[in-house]
């Protein structure tokens, strides 16, 4: 017999269903609540609400589990690519090599923006974060295509994908090209999607530039760690704003300032800058510890702690491993990484963080693979913006293709003022 959970108010027992997911997740489906009670439900942060089915990302915060269409991230960081991941995402399945090859074949001839976009970069100020310039380009690339931007046309939102997966590295790169005062390169054609990316951030016009393959590796493996992650801030802002029936251009601009804050995207950045601040301050981890732990303080350990991993995050997992091969390899030795370090097993052995299940996330030490490849901090969100493009492609494009499709519209418990009268300005 299908599951039912019953709620008694006010003397009388209404039923809800029980929904399971295909892992064994379930969820009490409320959508008739308000209906049949008159009752909303309150979640702030809705750490409590599913606000869709999905079938692109799974994760299990207790387990440290996290699967892109069912596949664990840790094989898809040791043998996918991040072109073939993003089909993943968006598709549902792995490609075959013709897939694969068509779906690359696009999104390398896509690559280039339209000249007059360049004039764009003339008009911010001096020094612009890139994050703000990325999504306001993004934003702008659906004045460019306004002709195609149905979203229920398949063949438009195709193109769709293909330009911004092909043209949000370009647009990166010369956000960071213009703030150093470098002429924009073009792309290069004959180089994979992160290499290609790399030779537009370092490259010049006067002399050939060769990618480091072991950077574009490093790189191709953080991007693909970044895709998606369920509903987050960003994912859900793009699924919000696409609700509307809004175009995915929009929906992935506004995904993007979302990601930009200190608690989501902009961690990394956030990272680097407190272990800076720990290194110049002498290096002594503990006093941060105690300062994390103070309840009067609002310093928090940038990169510890995650809303949905409470055991580990196995994304920090490959990460850290990662890092320590890329910096041991490099020629200049990086004192923040020995810092990072230190500091993870001091807060690891700290009751507060055992107590509060509070452990390294993703941006922990993603930053000091970024560092280590010579990418200034102010563009750490922008790389974080590149890996999640495709959960925002994928997460937009099922909610469009939703059966049960519904305009974003959450309900609030009013806690202003009672009714009350104009008051003349005279008698105020
Ligand atoms: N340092 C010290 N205390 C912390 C930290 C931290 N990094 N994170 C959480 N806490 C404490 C917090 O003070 C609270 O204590 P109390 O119960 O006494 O009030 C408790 O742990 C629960 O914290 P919360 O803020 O209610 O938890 P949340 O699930 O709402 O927040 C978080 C999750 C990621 C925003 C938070 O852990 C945080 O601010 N971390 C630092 C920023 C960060 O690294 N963000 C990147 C997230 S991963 C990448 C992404 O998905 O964007």
């Amino acid at each position: 017999m299908a599951e039912t959970v019953k709620l008694v108010y006010q003397g009388s027992t209404y039923e809800f269903p029980v929904v399971e997911g295909s892992l064994g997740e379930k969820a009490v489906d409320i959508g008739s609540l308000r209906s049949q009670t008159g009752l909303v439900t309150f979640d702030p942060g809705y750490a409590s609400t599913g606000s869709c089915k999905s079938a692109i990302t799974f994760l299990d915060g207790e387990k440290g589990i996290l699967l892109y269409r069912g596949i664990p991230i840790e094989q898809l960081a040791e043998k996918s690519s991040f072109i073939e991941t993003a089909y993943l995402l968006i598709y549902g399945e792995l490609p075959s090599c013709k897939q694969l090859d068509e779906f690359s074949h696009h999104i390398t001839h896509h690559s280039m923006v339209h000249e007059s976009i360049k004039n764009f970069y003339d008009g911010f100020p001096n020094n612009p974060h890139p994050m703000a310039v990325a999504s306001a380009v993004v934003g702008s690339l659906a004045t460019f295509y306004q002709n195609e931007l149905n979203v229920r046309d398949e063949r438009e939102i195709e193109i769709t994908i293909h330009r911004l997966l092909a043209k949000l590295p370009t647009i990166a790169a010369y956000s960071y090209k213009k703030s150093i005062g470098q002429p924009l390169l073009y792309p290069d054609n004959s180089l994979g999607y992160s290499a290609n990316f790399l030779k537009m951030m370092f490259g010049t016009p006067c002399e050939d530039y060769e990618v480091d393959p072991v950077a574009a590796k490093a790189l191709e493996v953080l991007l693909i760690l970044h895709a998606d992650h369920e509903q987050n801030c960003s994912t859900s802002t793009a699924r919000l704003v696409g609700s509307s029936m809004c175009n995915l251009f929009a929906s992935v601009s506004a995904a993007i300032y979302a990601l930009w804050g200190p608690l989501h995207g902009g961690a990394n950045q956030a990272v680097i800058e407190m272990l800076q601040e720990i290194y110049d301050d002498g290096g002594d981890v503990r006093k941060y510890i105690q300062k994390a732990k103070d309840s009067e303080d609002s310093f928090r350990l940038m990169g510890f702690g995650h809303r949905v991993y409470k055991n580990f995050d196995p994304r920090s997992k490959i990460i850290k491993t990662m890092a320590h091969k890329l910096l041991e390899t490099s020629t200049t030795k990086e004192p923040l990484l020995e810092v990072a370090l230190e500091l993870e097993e001091a807060a690891l052995k700290e009751n507060y963080f055992i107590e509060k299940k509070l452990y390294p996330n993703v941006d922990f030490y993603s930053g000091l693979i970024y560092k280590a490849l010579n990418i200034p901090v102010n563009m750490f969100p922008v790389m974080f913006a590149m890996g999640r493009l495709p959960g925002w492609i994928a997460q937009w494009k099922e909610l469009q293709e939703d059966e049960n499709f519904k305009i974003g519209r959450p309900r609030q418990i009013y806690t202003g003022a009672k009714t009350r009268d104009y008051t003349p300005i005279e008698k105020r």
